[in-house]
């Protein structure tokens, strides 16, 4: 279980919302991934919410490059690199379970490692947005003259 805490703050609101909606997908797999004895509906459910982490990270990363690449951080092309290696365990992840079949053992797998990944990613790589990033100026702290 993640909990959104003001260290994943990156200085733009537009990508701290979407942090929070990738996160609480991520919690609520972990939440459906509980049940030792999951139905075929339950199951059925937790491998859709992996496609929806899929899809919404896609769109995500694509919004976060643009506003790393438009502010110039210095930490743009690893951010890149790192959510390349995100996309990896996603593949990889289908394509065990194309040759396996699916196992639940391989989903808790897959979100142990999304779980530590998105926490370890945003900390130290997302982050570095906020201080290129300048702060909005308060209203009416500087009335004109
Ligand atoms: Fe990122
Ligand atoms: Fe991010």
């Amino acid at each position: 279980m993640i909990l959104w805490t003001k260290q994943f703050e990156t200085g733009s609101e537009q990508l701290d919302q979407q942090h929070q909606m990738l996160i609480d997908h991520i919690n609520l797999l972990e939440e459906q991934l509980q049940n030792p004895n999951p139905s075929r509906e339950e199951t059925a459910f937790a491998m859709h919410l992996v496609d929806y982490l899929e899809a919404y990270a896609t769109v995500h990363f694509k919004d976060e490059e643009k506003c790393m690449e438009s502010h110039r951080c210095p930490s743009c092309a690893q951010n890149r690199r790192e959510h390349e290696r995100f996309r990896g365990f996603i593949h990889n992840y289908k394509r065990l379970c194309e040759l396996e079949g699916f196992k639940m053992d391989l989903l808790k797998n897959l979100h142990g490692l999304i779980q530590n990944w998105i926490q370890g990613h945003i900390l130290k790589i997302d982050t570095q947005l906020r201080p290129c990033i300048p702060p909005i100026p308060q209203s009416g702290s500087h009335a004109a003259p």
